[in-house]
């Protein structure tokens, strides 16, 4: 039998959410319009034309969901804001009722044992805000760093791990660049000005929530696929690079203090995304941007094996093995656990962040209850179970990874998809809100508990 893998005695087990992904409510109790709402309400744009109007409806369900986390022994719970729920225009005027809910959210949390992790954007923008321009203008950072302000003044007494944004990256691509989130403008340089006022706020908010919440540590979540060349072929390598560099480098390496990587600031300009070359860069902003963080967040799902295609379109992705539910997710995304070890390790080594966590990580499958209840889904505890052992040989090999939020604690609903992806731990039943928890959940909790495998 292969040895028992123990992890380090404070490692944090978490499970993660994301406040328009779950909590339904969209226009109670004084919740002004996100640009999700209006993005769902317009037709063609998700899946069956399926909303998060209701969702799990977690703004009345969550001492439930709270007695669940507790229930498989989750030690953290990664969740994020709405701020259009507490600043309904985006700024000024604060909706204590909205505030309120989150509040108590964290105090219940706590009086579980559970230890809170909050996101303050994971892309619930007020639709105000958007209809100014959104992330496009400069406007909107700034009422990003006072939104920040508002959030840690009333809860920087309890919590204590902050994140900024989750994954800028697709924020500034899916959103500003193809169009497939909300705002879902497809114009590159639109999306380019995004992403550095994304990162302005970040490096703004940091110090304030610092402030609000002495003790705290604060980071920002990063997406990363194991990204590499099908063959050795120069196209394909020059796709992996461009990939790796639209999707991770253009976030990361500013915010080490880096900037902006020159080979896609090339391939920008090529594009004509850069008319007037960098002209969104203010004096000062980069040193702002690299603004020291506790920890970075790390949301890794899959490998993309590139090939060139021969026009001039998006690389393909490579499929190695057999399409089946061992080798891939209901996403269309390969499973392998050997990326996890390889983004941990790149990016320790590479950037040197002080700790890492795994903010996000999981499969979708839609694998219903069985006849008596029981979720029996295998495929998720294979995908969990790999990866976790490749979580364990980064440790080993020195990277300083200190916990791992699983994607997700429940269904949900999964953006441009609808309902069709089950990413959870906890099956829901959208009819009636019923909550089951999958084997997954069991044998997480079985993990928890020997802190290893
Ligand atoms: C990530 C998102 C998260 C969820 C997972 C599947 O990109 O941060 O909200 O949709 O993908």
């Amino acid at each position: 039998m292969a040895n028992k893998i123990i992890f380090p005695e404070n490692f944090l087990w978490g499970a993660a959410t994301a406040s328009y992904q779950i909590e339904g409510a969209w226009n109670r109790h004084g919740k002004g319009e996100s640009m999700w709402d209006r993005f769902t309400h317009t037709p063609g744009n998700i899946r069956s034309n399926d909303t998060g109007d209701i969702a799990n409806d977690h703004y009345r369900l969550w001492k439930k969901d709270i007695g669940l986390m507790k229930k498989i022994g989750l030690q953290a719970y990664r969740f994020s804001i709405s701020w259009p729920r507490v600043i309904p225009t985006g700024r000024g005027k604060v909706n204590q009722k909205g505030l309120d809910f989150y509040s108590k959210l964290v105090d219940g949390l706590l009086e579980a044992g559970i230890t809170p992790f909050v996101t303050l954007y994971h892309w619930d923008l007020p639709q105000a805000l958007d209809d100014e321009g959104g992330w496009a203008v400069r406007s909107t950072a700034e009422a990003f760093v006072d939104y920040a302000n508002v959030i840690s003044r009333a809860l920087g007494d309890r919590v204590r791990n902050w994140m900024t944004h989750n994954e800028p990256a697709s924020i500034t691509w899916l959103g500003y660049a193809i169009g497939m989130h909300a705002p879902g403008l497809r114009d590159y340089s639109i999306a380019l000005r995004a992403a550095h006022h994304l990162l302005v706020s970040h490096g703004h908010a940091v110090p304030v929530i610092r402030r609000n919440s002495p003790n705290s540590e604060v980071g920002i979540g990063l997406n990363i696929n194991w990204v590499v060349p099908a063959s050795n072929s120069a196209a394909d390598l020059n796709a992996a690079r461009s990939a790796d560099g639209e999707w991770f480098r253009w976030f990361a390496d500013p915010v080490y203090g880096r900037g902006y990587p020159s080979d896609k600031i090339e391939d920008y300009k090529k594009l004509g995304a850069l008319p007037n070359g960098m002209d969104f860069v203010q004096t000062g902003d980069m040193n702002v941007i690299a603004t020291p963080t506790d920890f970075i967040g790390l949301n890794y799902y899959n490998r993309n094996l590139l090939r060139a295609s021969a026009s001039n379109d998006d690389p393909q992705i490579v499929f190695p093995n057999p399409k089946t539910p061992e080798h891939w997710t209901e996403m269309d995304w390969e499973n392998y656990p050997e990326g996890l070890t390889g983004i941990l390790g790149r990016v320790y080594f590479n950037y040197n962040p002080l700790k890492i966590y795994i903010t996000e990580n999981g499969a979708s499958y839609s694998t219903p209850p069985d006849e008596n209840g029981n979720v029996p889904d295998v495929h998720r505890i294979n995908y969990l179970r790999t990866h976790f052992v490749a979580m364990h040989r980064a440790i080993q090999a020195g990277v300083p990874l200190a916990g791992y939020f699983l994607w997700s604690l429940m269904d949900n609903f999964e953006w441009s998809f609808g309902y069709t992806q089950r990413f959870g731990i906890i099956w829901i039943d959208y009819e009636t809100q019923k909550r089951t928890l999958k084997d997954s959940a069991k044998w997480y909790k079985g993990v928890i508990k020997k802190n290893g495998l």
